[in-house]
């Protein structure tokens, strides 16, 4: 489990991301660099609690001491009590809510980043939340909870016992700086009134999506704000180096930093290791095996992205990348990468 008040400060650590930070992607960089947080992509309540299968693969994950925080989205209560069990079941050790998504198909139903808009809808999620923590933390168990048989038949049959241990998770939220405008000490505050362990603030509107810069001067101010209460404050938004992340955490008076983008294609982002090219082919093939490893279904077809982040900044690169988009399978891959000198 992990502590957020007793945890070293300058945490700097891995941000979700739908579509990348799956089981692979977490287990390869904590292989290669070790950030001191890991986070799940985001998982929709209202799915995985209605047992639709594809989302349990966001579920599946390595063993390590490093701590992997589940991220939750979706906006009714009830689903939210009972992914809570679902997380805690599989070993997480902590759960986070989204409430920063910009996603229109998920802001319409009232989650993700929509609930900037709804606060006390927002603060009641926390509690749910903390409630269900702290039921599972008290001995309820799945069926108590009323999550459906044949998912709880899939966790048992995943969960491993060394899993078991009940530790009361702490409770945090990934959120942004407003909907259409920045409307980050009013909102901030708010979510403070329900006392999540951890806040991560994303320097961005929705309204933004990934547009221009994320703004750091908001996250100043929401620091000074959680600066007054016991809740950990991470700052989140275009770090590009460790240096700049450090720099940061001690320019804007933060416990951390989680970074996102700035880890693509580079699974040694949390330490000093600049790779060799040979390095960052092995890397590419490593990643692959881990990928089928975990999701053997759907060949390396969803590799292909992070294969093209591996390969850049070198003599015929752009040439290299377009073979690249053709993988399927290892072999392909191996084929391509045995051709090059390196
Ligand atoms: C492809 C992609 C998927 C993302 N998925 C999630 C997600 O599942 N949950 C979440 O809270 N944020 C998600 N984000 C936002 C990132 O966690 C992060 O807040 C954002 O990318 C800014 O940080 P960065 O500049 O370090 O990438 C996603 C971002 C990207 C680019």
């Amino acid at each position: 489990m992990i502590n957020w008040t007793t945890i070293k400060k300058s945490i700097i650590g891995l941000a979700p991301m739908d579509g990348i930070t799956d089981a692979a992607y977490r287990e390869l960089i904590d292989k290669y660099s070790k950030p001191d947080v890991l986070f799940t992509e985001f998982v929709a309540v209202e799915g995985i609690t209605h047992g639709v299968t594809s989302l349990f693969k966001c579920f599946l994950r390595h063993k390590t001491e490093t701590p992997i925080i589940a991220q939750l989205f979706g906006s009714d209560l009830k689903a939210f009590y009972k992914a809570t069990f679902i997380a805690a079941e599989l070993g997480f050790d902590g759960i986070d809510i989204n409430m920063g998504c910009p996603d229109n198909n998920i802001m319409k139903k009232g989650g993700g980043g929509a609930l900037i808009g709804k606060p006390d809808h927002a603060k009641n999620i926390i509690k749910t939340v903390k409630e269900a923590v702290n039921d599972w933390y008290e001995g309820k168990s799945m069926e108590d909870a009323q999550v459906a048989p044949k998912i709880i038949e899939w966790i048992k049959s995943i969960a491993s016992p060394s899993f078991s241990k009940r530790n009361k998770l702490p409770v945090t939220v990934k959120t942004r700086t407003g909907l259409d405008y920045s409307v980050t000490e009013f909102w901030i505050s708010q979510l403070l009134e329900a006392s999540p362990e951890a806040i991560t603030l994303h320097g961005r509107t929705l309204l933004q999506m990934y547009k221009g810069l994320a703004d750091w001067v908001e996250i100043e101010k929401a620091s000074k704000l959680v600066r007054q209460t016991s809740t950990i404050f991470l700052g989140n938004g275009d770090v590009k180096t460790m240096a700049q992340a450090k720099k940061r955490i001690e320019e804007y008076d933060l416990d951390g930093i989680l970074v996102g983008r700035g880890t693509l294609g580079n699974p040694w982002f949390f330490s000093d290791k600049v790779p060799t090219l040979k390095e960052r082919f092995a890397a590419m093939v490593e990643h692959s095996d881990l990928y089928l490893k975990y999701r053997p279904e759907l060949k390396l077809y969803p590799m292909r992205k992070h294969l093209a982040w591996y390969c850049t900044g070198f003599e015929g690169s752009r040439a290299v990348r377009d073979r690249l988009m053709k993988v399927v399978t290892i072999e392909d891959l191996k084929s391509i990468l045995s051709s090059l000198q390196t």
